[in-house]
């Protein structure tokens, strides 16, 4: 019933996720909430594991935030792809070694590359700018700074152009066709190290031809920069392996991954004599289908089409209102109910477009209902807003038969917090 999602079943009318019925969760932690199987993490980074027993996989923190999981995730080895000075914290509290870091960004503040440099962490340039600003800021510093390039590859990711980024038409990464020259800048630098090339292609890819063909441009780049006597130690390929948000999709595994970049990456190597270590960034194939994001139904109205009225809105899942995303919909209460009837699922937020999903045939819908939306895990809570008065809700860990709550929901507090009214408005 749930494809390759061994962690979910139905059992005795409901959904259940590592054999703890979601209902019995609902009532236990209230809705809305974000329900993560631990198991499933773990499996899906020992997928990739297996798949590339050489490579270091980077977790893209972007995709999911929490601090429980990115313990988990570091437990089971995996560094991380940050983009922020916050992300840079939450890792460091993960207990993620700095070795095992890549700041990333394509507009990074000075106080960025500062904190950066002082936890000793590789930074991907995504400009020469960013470059000398690097060199600059280590130098002041009295340190030197490894630093990657963002290879702006112009492959195309055969996906959402909204979350494409390999085309040269993107914001990210450096022309191609000027690595060799920028690299040869850094070689003259003082405060920086050059020590390889970095590209992200896109995300949510579903074949795995774009990906080879990037692996084939970025092995062509890295044999330009051996000829200028430039060092490779390292060569990271991003992320961007797609997952099976419908229940017809296919989507490539780590393996299928693997069999297609590996022999590229080595034989690139072996021509070249060099063994850099590889680098992955994977998000949503590593939290995407770990997490249930469960609502309640509030209203049923039979209107123009069939609406559910659900206690969430885009606010907590911004996924289908930004990318047209689809994210399969179980009435958890009615899991192996025959389905009936076409519903529109839609969520409190002041806007015609807060929609979480459209035409779903479903078993009779009705107040009190728990809609559990599947695949939540990536970019779910990570993007979530307070937007139109609506606190972020908790999130809770299932393990060993039990869920815990690995962060509270917030309160009406949230919207006070940091608001000043200057006294004068207080008479
Ligand atoms: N590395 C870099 C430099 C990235 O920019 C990203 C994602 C990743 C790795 C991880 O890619 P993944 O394996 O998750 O595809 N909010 C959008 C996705 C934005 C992706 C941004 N970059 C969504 O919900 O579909």
């Amino acid at each position: 019933m749930f494809g390759t999602k061994e962690h979910l079943r139905a059992e005795g009318g409901h959904l259940l996720i590592d054999g703890v019925d979601v209902v019995e969760i609902a009532e236990e932690f209230g809705t809305p909430l974000y329900v993560t199987s631990e198991e499933r993490l773990r499996e899906n980074v020992r997928r990739y594991r297996e798949a590339f027993p050489d490579a270091w996989i980077f977790f893209a923190v972007k995709a999911n935030g929490n601090l429980a999981l990115l313990r988990v995730l570091a437990e089971e080895g995996m560094g991380a792809d940050v983009f922020s000075a916050g992300e840079l914290s939450l890792v460091r509290m993960a207990g993620m070694p700095m070795e095992k870091i890549l700041f990333n960004g394509n507009s990074k503040r000075t106080e960025e590359l500062e904190l950066a440099v002082e936890a000793g962490v590789r930074v991907s340039a995504d400009s020469k700018d960013e470059l000398l600003a690097l060199s600059e800021v280590a130098c002041e510093m009295g340190e030197e700074a490894e630093v990657a390039f963002r290879v702006n590859p112009d492959v195309s990711a055969k996906t959402h152009p909204k979350i494409a980024t390999g085309l040269k038409t993107a914001k990210f990464g450096i022309p191609w066709q000027e690595i060799v020259d920028v690299y040869k800048t850094a070689m003259s630098l003082d405060g920086v190290r050059p020590v390889g090339l970095h590209c992200h292609i896109g995300s949510q890819i579903l074949e795995t031809s774009p990906f080879v063909e990037a692996m084939a441009k970025m092995m062509d780049l890295a044999e330009k920069v051996v000829e200028i006597g430039g060092k490779i130690e390292m060569m990271d390929f991003g992320g961007g392996l797609g997952i099976a948000y419908t229940p017809e999709t296919k989507a490539p595994t780590p393996a299928d991954l693997a069999s297609g970049i590996l022999p590229v990456f080595k034989a690139g190597c072996q021509k070249l004599g060099i063994s850099p270590r590889m680098i992955l960034e994977p998000g949503r194939s590593i939290v995407a289908d770990t997490t249930l994001f469960l609502t309640k139904v509030n209203v049923v109205k039979r209107a123009h089409v069939n609406f559910v009225g659900v206690d969430a809105g885009f606010n907590l899942l911004a996924r289908p209102m930004l990318y047209d995303a689809y994210h399969h919909a179980v009435v958890a209460n009615k899991a192996d109910g025959a389905p009936e009837e076409k519903y529109t699922i839609v969520g409190p937020i002041c806007e015609s477009g807060d929609i979480l999903a459209k035409d779903r045939t479903l078993p009779k819908v009705e107040r009190g209902d728990i809609v559990a939306m599947l695949d939540a895990g990536a970019y779910g809570f990570s993007m979530a807003s307070v937007y139109n008065g609506q606190p972020r809700c908790p999130e809770v860990l299932v393990n060993d038969g039990r869920g815990e709550l690995i962060r509270r929901g917030e309160d009406r507090s949230v919207f006070l917090s940091g608001q000043i009214v200057p006294p004068r408005l207080l008479k």
